[in-house]
């Protein structure tokens, strides 16, 4: 008895709902976590067939399970671990697992049921599910978008370079331009210079000053213009690269002696170019030609922005470690605000008047500096003069 009252406390106070049903699936016995489940009081199910708590397709069959089960002995519900639903008295279905097992009590067949409820288990694998295939979408979206950005800058990419390669060929169009001309013009200009030179011949005779003056003139116009196709040529060359610097130890002195007697010469009415070296060296290891155009250029342009009866000092300097090279005048000077832009091609600035130039000549001096690894310095103050420093490395 004892024994009894032990057994229907277990079974009153399971978690798991527990229902016994006869032989023919009539329900004899249903504990409170049972009823709990399936929201039925006991006296609502108890003596009904236990297909009332099944939804379709379970519901009509169930009466088949027994019957066959019976005849087979094949356990079809028997066991532990199916899956099944379940119908509450609201119609509304849950997940549980089955457990079945077949009692024989007092010569008679029954069968327990033990259900244990599965819905907050099925609800988390949903949303579990849920968050996965959200997850996926994500993923999913976020390559996309992804994929997208690779090929819009593949598309970028292949445009910058249709455009730099446009760029390319315009400006190697343009460095033709340039140079056939520089090249076509030449011929023709020293036409017009032997036609001026034999003009000033032939009219020696005569003796005529306006003849003189005039060849003069076109003699010196035709130089101008050479100068500035040399100048068109050169920064071709040295857009395209094709400037090479040939290092060779030469006299720096000797260059210099030269330079200054050559450029005495096209220099104004007493305006002296005055040369001096210091240091015990002589020697240098630089590209002579390069130089030469560099210091062309200084001086040119110290006789050009300075006035008649001054002085040009042009001074070189050797040591252990630089090679200096610097030319002074006190001529017009460069304003400061012209000053960071004096290496730019074609710049000039604002005080030159109708002094003659192209702006050319610095880009060009501190380019081919440059390829002989030099540098180039200056300092200049308006109506005072102006100063330019270029020193090279000695080893
Ligand atoms: N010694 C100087 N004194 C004053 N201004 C100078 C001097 N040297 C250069 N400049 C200024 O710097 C500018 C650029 O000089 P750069 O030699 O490049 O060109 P340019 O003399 O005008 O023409 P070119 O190409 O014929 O030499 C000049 O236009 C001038 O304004
Ligand atoms: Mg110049």
């Amino acid at each position: 008895m004892e024994n009894a009252a032990l057994l229907n406390a277990i079974i009153q106070n399971a978690i798991d709902g527990i229902i016994t049903i006869s032989d023919r699936g009539i329900i004899e016995l249903i504990n409170p976590s049972a009823c709990k489940l399936f929201d039925y009081t006991p006296e609502e199910v108890i003596g009904k067939n236990i297909s009332v708590l099944m939804p379709p397709p379970d519901r009509t069959n169930h009466d088949n399970y027994i019957s066959r089960y019976q005849q087979t002995r094949v356990p079809h519900i028997i066991g532990i671990g199916r899956e099944v639903t379940g119908l509450r008295k609201d119609g509304t279905k849950f997940p549980f697992r089955l457990g079945v097992s077949e009692v024989q009590y007092s010569g008679r067949k029954i069968f327990t049921g033990f259900i244990h409820d599965l819905s907050r288990q099925k609800e988390a694998e949903e949303q579990l599910k849920d968050y996965a295939s959200h997850l996926e979408e994500l993923v999913e979206e976020r390559t996309l978008s992804l994929k997208n950005t690779v090929t819009e800058l593949h598309r970028a990419k292949e445009e910058v370079s249709v455009s730099l390669e446009k760029e390319k060929e315009l400006s190697q169009l343009k460095s033709r331009f340039v140079s056939m001309a520089s090249h076509e013009f030449r011929t023709p200009l020293s036409a017009v210079q032997l036609s001026a030179s034999l003009i000033d011949k032939y009219a020696e005779p005569f003796e005529n000053d306006h003849i003189t003056k005039h060849v003069g003139k076109i003699k010196n116009a035709v130089g101008n213009l050479t100068t500035i196709l040399n100048d068109f040529l050169s920064l071709e060359k040295l857009e395209a690269g094709k400037v090479e610097p040939t290092f060779i130890r030469f006299d720096l002195v000797k260059l210099a002696e030269d330079i200054t007697e050559e450029m005495q010469m096209v220099a104004k009415q007493n305006q002296n170019i005055i040369y001096q070296h210091t240091g015990i060296n002589n020697i240098v290891t630089l590209d002579p030609n390069l130089l030469k155009n560099c210091i062309f250029n200084l001086i040119g342009n110290a006789i050009k922005y300075s006035g008649e009866n001054t002085f040009i000092e042009f001074n070189t300097e050797i040591n252990d470690q630089y090679c200096t090279i610097i030319i002074k005048d006190d001529g017009i000077g460069i304003p400061e605000n012209d000053q960071k832009h004096l290496f730019e091609a074609f710049f000039r600035a604002h005080n030159t008047g109708n002094i003659p130039g192209t702006g050319l000549g610095l880009n060009i001096v501190a380019r081919y500096t440059n390829l002989m690894y030099g540098h180039i310095d200056f300092k200049s103050s308006v109506n005072h003069g102006t100063i330019f420093t270029l020193s090279f490395p000695m080893s």
